[in-house]
């Protein structure tokens, strides 16, 4: 490591630290710029830009993992370069090519080299890229330039003390509308779900789940992150809908149930009055890899899985493979680990 800096990387959560330096490029004229690595954390930019009134913006979370033998790895970004531009589609934003978005990565993973947490403390590097609709427009229309920004925080592992199951409840508001941007990493979809966020909080529960937007019979999507349930008869099964924000960790774990663990694999509707057919449930996402779900509140009653204290061996399982992986302990498919040093 290049520096020392001073942090207790055992009590790191998830909150803003300011790192070293970070990546900007902007978009005018048609194209892109070189983009460059920049010490200003803060932003200058027109009080009129769409990115503000309109929303146009979108995001993306990825993380940089130290592994046993010092080097530091990205997990899938080319997944997360290709998530952006399907969001930068939805909301007219031009498209960042992915190998400039991973070498950006790479850019801001290497600058900011000793704030990667060490290996065996199960911190990590989060990676924000972004991009945003800026420049003097007062119209409902997309912006005239546009600005594409990574940085980077040190975060802590999700669960401190190892992991444990905890409750949701349903919600009774939407997170995306039917053919709306539920699909799309877009700001607006997480400012609509604060409330129903907060609500399920002050209930006592971890977070609320969202049914689908057109007939409330369906689980969508955990919070911030996709559903998944394990059958007794050994299958992983998670919803299908355009409405889903499509989880690199969920289609990770869909491809590690079936090659690692010989389970099979299905996508389709999961209806919340027939969760007895799963034995164990977990919500996933980069944030926590897997969360398990001990119960959910339906109606009123709590309808609990394996147990809302001890985790299932499925989602252990693939809990473990996956972070395994993801630290370079475990030999991954092909392409999924991305070498930064
Ligand atoms: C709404 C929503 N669903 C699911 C996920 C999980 O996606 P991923 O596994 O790519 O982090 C996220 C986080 O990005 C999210 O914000």
């Amino acid at each position: 490591m290049s520096k020392n800096v001073s942090i207790d990387w055992s009590k790191l959560g998830f909150g803003y630290y300011k790192t070293d330096l970070r990546y900007v490029s902007m978009w005018k004229d048609g194209q892109w710029d070189d983009g460059k690595l920049v010490e200003d954390n803060m932003i200058s930019i027109s009080e009129a830009s769409t990115a503000l009134h309109y929303g146009q913006q979108c995001f993306e979370g990825l993380k940089a993992y130290r592994t046993p033998s010092g080097d530091i790895q990205l997990f899938r970004p080319d997944e997360n370069a290709k998530r952006l531009n399907r969001s930068c589609r939805r909301v007219l934003m031009p498209e960042m090519p992915i190998e400039k978005f991973i070498n950006a990565c790479v850019d801001v993973v290497k600058a900011n080299e000793h704030f990667v947490p060490p290996y065996g403390t199960g911190a990590s590097l989060y990676l924000r890229p972004y991009v945003i609709g800026v420049g003097h427009n007062l119209g409902v229309r997309p912006a005239p330039e546009f600005m594409f920004g990574i940085f980077c925080v040190p975060v802590g592992p999700y669960f401190k003390g190892g992991m444990a199951p905890v409750n949701f409840t349903i919600a009774d508001m939407d997170r995306a509308a039917p053919y709306g941007t539920g699909a799309a990493k877009v700001g607006g979809n997480y400012a609509g779900s604060l409330l129903p966020h907060r609500e399920a909080v002050n209930k006592g529960f971890a977070d609320c789940i969202y049914l689908d937007p057109m007939t409330h019979t369906k689980i969508e999507e955990v919070g911030a992150a996709n559903f998944f349930g394990i059958t007794a008869d050994g299958k992983f099964v998670t919803p299908k809908s355009p409405s889903i924000l499509p989880s690199i960790t969920k289609y990770s774990l869909m491809h590690l149930a079936e090659n690692y663990l010989g389970l099979s694999v299905e996508e389709r509707d999961c209806r919340v009055d027939a969760l007895d057919e799963f034995v164990e449930a977990g919500a996933c996402g980069t944030a926590a890899v897997i969360t398990p779900i001990g119960g959910i509140e339906v109606n009123g009653k709590l309808h609990v899985f394996h147990s809302e204290t001890e985790v299932g061996p499925v989602t252990k399982k693939l809990y473990e493979t996956l972070v395994g992986i993801q630290f370079g302990e475990i030999e991954g498919p092909d392409g999924w680990v991305y070498k930064v040093k």
